[in-house]
This record gives structure tokens, sequence and C-alpha cells, in this order.
């Protein structure tokens, strides 16, 4: 086991510097840690990127960005003390032997390398890094997803990749996994004896996980026409919070034994085949439509290519605690409202009591874990609203609602990422044999789709996808909002 803490990263070197992902979100991580002297202190950072800037010009595009980025004035203040660390090189990523030049000063040290670049550069990247020393151990490698684009490809990744660095030292990244909310989950389910009590078959009816964007496309179109929504969205973040959700308990904290636990989960999902891709899926790509009161418009993939901007499955886990539970996964661009929830749908009480409502009629209880854009937990029970002088109890629903109490600003998830890899704590990072097994799946579901020639729906963007979709999302959702 390596001692992070022994041996401090000493360079981050950060490709596709001068992509959206880095210039929006891992930059201004990387200001907020600086900010609040959570860096270690001698840490340097280089950007690399095709675009040839020198150190001074890449500072004055960085400077811009992370002023736009920054909170508040005290996060500001740090920006020209976080650009005192960084350097750039322009190099081209497809040269393995560029990269070894690019880096090869900084190879004695101990680096930690983040590939924000397409999957197709990791090899010849990963290749240069590691001539250059710098993926020697203690030195780490962090990868964004997507790791391929369907099981065959993101194989022959993992194994190149492999075949550079260990596993131990390879952390990919889903930055779901570092959402304090999405971490919650695991601390709501284990830490109470309340939800864990209830978590299986006997007493669980359905499970809905929807991760709903009311973004479009917008400037990601080369990448997103040949990816789509289920590769994008379901293959990554929706099978990890499916997995968090539905795994037995760990027998530690300890990184490996959590990813032992999800990546039973994401074996025991019932491949689809062409006979249940009708009626357990659905695909659609948003057109023209009105989203908080502006037009926008459809969108429109390059010729030649066909992806669904919604995507809705609904899956069974295999094994003793799920059979017979339908988890229905749901995401799409263009839909009304940004929400990301979890809604767990009880079965109703053995033996109904009450003449109003009918037991058909009663509405089952609901747990509603809203992660995005709020923290929230919404607990829906039913009660008597009646007085002493009607004759008969009758039944209403009601919420009890809590608003997680997140103390201090919860930290982007790029934030915690960098500060676990940082230190050496993979558990919130994917472990190879779950991107195989997330892959083993969401291929069953591509197979189906073609082998059944699953026509495209479409849907207004500002709607909450095709008319079928309701079928897939949770009934809270299209219920009215109660009194
Ligand atoms: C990314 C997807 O991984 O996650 C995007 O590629 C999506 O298409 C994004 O918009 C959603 O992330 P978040 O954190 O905004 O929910």
């Amino acid at each position: 086991m390596i001692d992070p803490h022994a041996c401090p990263t000493t360079t981050l070197l950060l490709f596709g510097a001068t992509g959206d992902l880095a210039q929006r979100y891992l930059f201004p991580s990387l200001l907020r840690l600086h900010a609040d002297g959570l860096l270690p202190a001698g840490l340097r950072i280089r950007g690399l990127a095709l675009s040839a800037h020198d150190d001074a010009g890449f500072a004055d595009l960085l400077r811009q960005r992370l002023l736009e980025a920054a909170p508040d004035a005290q996060v500001a203040a740090a920006i020209e003390g976080l650009l005192a660390r960084v350097q750039y090189r322009s190099v081209d990523l497809s040269d393995s032997a560029a990269v070894t030049a690019a880096v090869a000063d900084v190879g004695g040290g101990t680096c930690l390398s983040y590939l924000s670049i397409p999957p197709a550069l990791y090899p010849s990247t990963a290749q240069g890094l590691a001539q250059a020393g710098a993926l020697a151990a203690p030195s780490r490698l962090m990868l964004e997803k997507p790791i391929g684009s369907d099981g065959a490809s993101a194989d022959a990744l993992l194994e190149q990749i492999a075949g550079l660095i260990e596993e131990e030292r390879t952390y990919r990244v889903d930055h779901y996994l570092g959402k304090a909310a999405v971490q919650n989950l695991m601390a709501l389910r284990f830490g109470n004896t309340l939800l864990e009590a209830v978590w299986n078959r006997n007493h669980i009816e359905s499970v809905h996980i929807l991760v709903a964007e009311s973004g479009g496309v917008d400037g990601r179109s080369a990448y997103y026409a040949q990816a789509g929504a289920l590769r994008d969205m379901v293959q990554s973040h929706i099978l990890q919070l499916l997995a968090l959700v539905a795994m037995e308990p760990p027998v530690s904290l300890q990184a490996d034994r959590i990813r032992d636990e999800k990546v039973k989960v994401l074996r025991s999902l019932r491949p689809l085949d062409p006979k249940t891709a009708a009626p357990l899926t659905l695909r659609a790509r948003y057109g023209a439509g009105r989203i908080d009161g502006q037009d926008v418009p459809g969108y429109v993939p390059p010729a030649g290519t066909d992806p669904e901007t919604f995507a809705a499955v609904t899956a069974h886990i295999d094994n003793w605690r799920w059979a017979g539970v339908p988890f229905h996964l749901v995401t799409g661009k263009r839909l009304p409202c940004r929400s990301t929830q979890v809604v767990i749908t009880l079965k109703p009480v053995s033996h109904w009591l009450f003449d109003k409502p009918s037991r058909g009629q009663a509405q089952p209880n609901r747990i509603t874990l809203q992660l995005q854009p709020n923290e929230n937990i919404q607990l829906g029970l039913l009660s008597s609203l009646a007085g002493p002088e009607w004759g008969a109890l009758e039944l209403q629903p009601l919420a009890l609602e809590l608003s997680v109490p997140t103390g201090q600003q919860r930290r982007i998830a790029y934030e915690r990422l960098f500060l676990d890899a940082l230190s050496g704590n993979s558990a919130l990072f994917v472990r190879a044999d779950e991107v195989r097994a997330a892959w083993a799946w969401t291929d069953s579901v591509l197979a189906a789709w073609q082998q059944a020639g699953l026509a495209m729906g479409s849907y207004p963007a500002g709607q909450w996808g095709p008319q079928r979709a309701a079928q897939f999302l949770p009934a809270n959702l299209l219920e009215p909002t109660l009194p």
C-alpha cells in the first residue's frame, strides 16, 4: 500500500486544460481548494492541451474564467496565488513522444495526471506519461468518463491502461460520486434502522431513479451525437446511483469493500433482449419547445447519427434482495427542470381498514430522496385529518419534508475528488470491474434497441419526454402538488 502522505503530490498534470470541463469545473475546484489551504504546499499545476499559449497567455485565459467562477471575494482573492502554481505546455496528445517531452522534467516527482480529453487519446497520452516516469509509483492517474463507447472498446482501453499503471493507482472519475448528496445515500441507508429495515423486496414496490436536466446538448454535439443519453448518463451516473441504492451493506467503508458490493449489483442486472426492448424501454429526442418561458430550438444531430436525448429503462436486479422490484431509470435533456431524485415506493399495508379512500385509491408510502438541485427528503405517509364530528376516518396524504441541513456550502464534486485522489483514497472512484459490468448491461440495451428496431420517439423541449414516459416516471412528479 502506498502512503501518499509520505510522498505528497508535487505536480498535477491536467490534460485538456483549455477544454470546457477543465475551465468550468476543474480549475475552479482547484481554486477553492487553494483558497481553503487544502492543496499540498509545493504542488505545481501544469495544464496541457493542443492550443498554443505561453504560461502568461494561459494564465490570462484562466484568470478570466476563474473570476467568473469565484463565488465570493475571498475565493477571488486567491486567484493570483493559484495562478502562481500554474504552467502551460502545448502538446499534441496523439503523439506519445511529444507527451513524454512535455512532462520529462516532472517525471522524477510524485505526479497526479488528470486526463480530461477524448478517450481515444488516453492510450497515447498514458504511454507518453509512462515513458517519462510520470506513472511510476506512487504517482496516480485520473481518467474522466466515458471509458469507451461499449464493452469491447472499454475492455481495450482498460487493458491498455492496465499495462501502464496498476489498478490501485488508477482513479476513474464519475463526478456523481463526488457529490455530497450522493454520498449521503450511503449515510441514510446504513446509518438509519428505519430505512434499512424496509429496504428490500418485502416492503418496496418499485424504485425510480430520475436525472432530469433542463439544459440541452448545446455545444457538445460532436461527442453527444455518438453517445446519446444511455451511454452518456445511464451507463455511468445512473448505474452508480442504482448501485448505491441497491448494494448490500459493505463490511467497512474501505474503498474496495464498497466497490465489491457495487459491482455485485451491476453484475446482477438482468440483460435486456429484443422482446423486452419495446415494453421496458423508451428512447426519444427533443424538438423545439419552451422552457422557463423561453423558446428553445430542437436538437438536430449531424447527418448519419441518431442519438436519443431521453432514455428510460425498467431494470431488474436478479438477486435475493431485489427479485421482482422494478427499477425505473430515466434521464433526459430539455426536460421541464433540473432534478435528480430517487423515489422509493413502498408496498401497501397487508390489511386495509378504511373506506376513504378505498384500498386501491390510497396513495402508497413513498420516500423521495431529492439530490439536486436542492437536497431534500420527503416521506409520503397517510394520516387522518378527520375531526371528532366525522363518522369515519378519512385518510389524506401527509408529506413530511426535511431539507437536509448541509451546514457550510457543499463542495463542488470535483473538489472532493481531487482531494481524495491527492490523498490516495479511491472509494469514490470507479473500479475496472464496475466499468465492465456497467457496459455489459448497457450493451444489452443498445443491442436490444438495434435488433428490435426500436423507433426514436420525440418530445417538445420543456415536457417530461414523450407520452409513454409516464410509465417510467415517479408518480409524484406528475401528481398535483399537495396542499
Ligand atoms: C455529464 C454528462 O457527465 O454529466 C452531461 O456528460 C451532463 O451530458 C452532466 O449534462 C450532468 O452533470 P450534473 O452534475 O450537472 O448533474
